[in-house]
This record gives structure tokens, sequence and C-alpha cells, in this order.
């Protein structure tokens, strides 16, 4: 058997081992809040800073070609999830479309995904926790910043994930009803931004509109800057559509919820971001703001309006525990469906009588806590970008993969214009790839090399799929 055709076959995606099937639970409106609730975070909040010290206000065209480079993805990743509705999402998809070895490389950057994202959002939540709890309180801010930025670590991080860890624990759909309340906060608190930055609008702002031209290139400081170094980071805050697909398992209709949950929220978010982007690099030069570990917050005190900051960071506090809900979420899903393909060791999988993966979740949250606690969050968000961008290509082709395949498969959605549109997503995520920091390229590339040392180790002889095909022979 060679190392690209051990594949799952189509209908083991939905079968499962009794105390391991996860029970649908859930509707479109519950996937759409959940889909807006994940990917509003920390991207338009607080990586808008960093876009635009990359960028300058050429962030804006940096918003715009990673949100193009999202949708034709998100495209993607509707018809493999409407086929496949099967917990694990890329994952899963490419365990059936492109064998176990890819599967293993796209669920291990999965893993790196979802953590980091998760310690990311942490970490953000915590710049804007942070000021208000030390106003309050006097609470040493010693100790709600990690080391990078002179503090010991960063507790109001690691209290948010324990936090949202137990509203997971506590059961699936418990926290999703509660996430769509928060969601309405959140679009809300963006709402209230913009009205109010917009009408200090000065197009001298706007000069030189792009400063550090348009692919990545070192500056005198040591940072890779330009358009495309922006769109790199920036592409965190357009993900997160994927996160629905993890839950296909539990949508009730997956067919007509899953292409509504993805495409209806991708196309809201990326308007509101551009109508924030728009408004936030028009208030104030950019480089007021751009290493702010709470722009929104930073930009409304200096045009004077520091009642809104005030509201607008205590809605962000409150709010963006969604995004750390859905990716948490996401999170134990993958390591649920590699532990049930026999991937882990199989007591991690088993559900409670709730049915929440209880110990995959307090697993997940402790070490994501380790993270939070101590890494800055532009090294963790550019980490976080590019174990997303393989799952993105792998979805992609396994979209024209399946296409010229299993041509006459029923798909309930279709992408338009499947091969343009699956082709641009490959490319264009190779380009955000490699306009991504090269150290963050590097520890990509060790994180998998360590991936494959424990599939070569531990993983490939324990497959269920390959025992099964060795007990056929
Ligand atoms: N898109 C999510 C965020 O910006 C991950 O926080």
């Amino acid at each position: 058997m060679g190392l690209f055709d051990r594949r799952k076959p189509l209908d083991a995606s939905a079968s499962h081992a009794d105390g391991q099937r996860l029970t649908p639970t859930l509707s479109w409106p519950h996937l759409v809040a959940m889909g807006v609730g994940a990917i509003v975070g920390t991207g338009i909040l607080t990586l808008i800073g960093v876009g635009a010290d990359r960028a300058g206000p050429a962030v804006l065209i940096s918003f715009a070609i990673a949100g193009a480079i999202c949708a034709c993805a998100a495209l993607a990743y509707a018809e493999m999830a409407t086929m496949l509705p099967a917990a694990g999402s890329a994952y899963s998809y490419s365990y059936t479309v492109l064998g176990e070895l890819i599967a293993w490389v796209v669920g291990w950057s999965l893993i790196l995904e979802y953590s980091l994202v998760v310690s990311t959002v942490a970490v953000g939540w915590s710049g804007y926790a942070a000021p208000l709890l030390h106003a309050s309180t006097g609470f040493p801010m010693a100790l709600m910043q990690g080391p990078e930025l002179g503090g010991i670590v960063n507790l109001p991080a690691v209290f948010i994930i324990a936090v949202v860890a137990g509203l997971l624990i506590v059961g699936t759909r418990e926290s999703a009803t509660l996430n769509a309340i928060l969601v309405l906060v959140k679009i809300a608190t963006l709402a209230l931004f913009v009205a109010v930055a917009l009408p200090y609008f000065n197009a001298t702002n706007l000069e030189p509109f792009m400063p550090f031209g348009f692919a990545k290139s070192m500056s005198g400081d040591g940072v890779e800057r330009g358009v495309m170094a922006a769109a790199a980071i920036i592409f965190f805050a357009f993900y997160g559509f994927d996160a629905i697909s993890t839950a296909a398992e539990e949508a009730k209709k997956p067919e007509r919820d899953l292409p509504i949950g993805i495409i209806g929220s991708m196309i809201a978010c990326t308007l509101i971001y551009m109508l924030v982007a728009a408004a936030a690099v028009g208030a104030l030069p950019f480089t007021r703001f751009a290493d702010s570990p709470e722009p929104l917050a930073l930009i409304l005190r200096e045009i004077g309006q520091g009642k809104i900051a005030t509201i607008v960071a205590a809605a962000a506090v409150i709010a963006l525990p969604t995004v750390l809900l859905a990716f948490l979420f996401g999170q134990s899903r993958i390591f649920l469906v590699m532990a049930r393909d026999g991937f882990l060791p199989p007591r991690l999988a088993q559900l409670s009588r709730r049915g929440s993966p209880v110990r995959i979740t307090l697993i997940t949250a402790a070490f994501v806590s380790l993270i939070a606690g101590f890494v800055p969050l532009d090294e963790i968000a550019a980490l976080a970008n590019s174990g997303t961008l393989v799952a993105f290509i792998a979805v992609s082709t396994c979209m024209l993969v399946m296409r010229r395949r299993a041509p006459d498969m029923h798909r309930p959605f279709h992408t338009p214009a499947a091969t343009l549109v699956g082709v641009a997503a490959i490319l264009g995520c190779l380009y955000l790839f490699l306009s991504l920091p090269t150290k963050t390229q590097i520890w990509f590339f060790v994180w998998n090399a360590f991936g494959l040392v424990v599939y070569f180790l531990y993983g490939r002889a324990r497959s269920l799929v390959g025992k099964a095909e060795a007990a056929a022979k």
C-alpha cells in the first residue's frame, strides 16, 4: 500500500461507534451565528493595527485581497461540507479524497490553526480587558501581559479560555444559543465604531497610500512589510467559516444549513470589515494605532470619543469569547475525529452523557492557555494563518479532484465556475503563505516535520482504515 492511496471510504465518514456519534442539534441560524461569531474577532479588533503597520493605509487593499481569496475557499468548503457532512472538516475531506498521509498533514495543520487562534483571540481579548480591569481594580499589568510586553504572564487570557472551555463542556446547544446573543453585541459594537469614527474621515490620512509597496519585502527595521505581507496577517480576520463545517455532523439539514451558514457569514463579515477599516485609517494616521493592543478603542480616544472607546472596549470584552467558543469547539472536534480514526488514544474520543468530548476539551484548553499566557500576539496569529492556509489549499484541491473523480456524485451545493474558483483559491492561498514572515514559514515546517515523525512512529500503525485494509487482504 503506497503512501497516498490509503483513503477513507466515502460512506465511512458518517458511521461511528456508539457513544462517539454526535447528535444533530444545530440549524442554519445557529450556523450563521456560529460563523459570524467565529469570523469577527481579534482580526478586525486588534490585528487591524498590525496590518496597518505592514501596509499603511493600503491595508484596505490587503482586506480586499484576503477577503476575495477566502470567499473562493469558502465556496469550496461549502461544496465539500455538504457532500461529506462529517465532523473534522478539511481533515475528513482530505482523508476521503487525498489519502491518509495528506489528511494527517492537514489534521496536524488544523490543530496548529485552531489552537493558535484560541490563543491569539484570548490575548486579543486581554488587550481590551486588561486596561479596563487595571483602571477599575488596580490589578497589576505585569500579570495581564506576556513577557514580550514586559509582563510575567497573561492571566486574563488564561482565565477566558477556562470560562469558554467550561461552556463547551456543559453542551453544544446551550453554548450556540448564548453565542447568538453575543454575536449581536459584536455587530452592534462595530457599527457603533463606524458611526462614530467615519465622520472624522480625513483623506490626508490616506497619504502616502502604499508606503511599503505591494509584495513582501524587508524594511529597514527588520520587519517584512507590503500589501501582501499585511494580507497574510489580516487573513486571520476572515476565517472562521471553516469552524462551521467542523459542526457538519451536528447540523439538522446539512445540505441547506451549511451553504447558508458558510457563505452568508462570509459575505456579511467582508462588508463589515471594509467599513471598519475605512473608518479606522481615515480617522487617524495609521502610525498612531499600529502597535496598540486595543487599536479601535485607541482611535476613538484620540478623536476625543473617550466614552465610546470604553463602550467599544467593554463590548469587545463581552463579545470576543464567541470566537474562542467556535474555535475551541472546532479544535475539540478535530481531535475527536482524529482519535476516532485511530490516530489518537480512543479514550480521548469518549463523549460525556451530555454529548461533549470532555477530556479533549480540557486537554486543548490547557495547551492553548499555556501559549496564550506567554507568546506574543502577532507571531501566534501568523502561525495560525499558516495552518489555515494549508487547510484551505487542501479543501480546494479536494473539491477539484472530486469534480473529476466523481462528477455525478450528489452535490447539494455546487461551487459556481468551480475550476476557476478552485484554482484561484489554491494560488491565492499559496501567495498568502509565501507572504507570511519567513520565521513563521520555518516554524510551520518544523511543526509538520514533528507531525510526520508522530505519524510514522504512532499514527500509521494504529489507523483504523489501515487495519481494515490489512484485514481485507
Ligand atoms: N477570524 C477570527 C478573528 O478575527 C479568527 O478573530
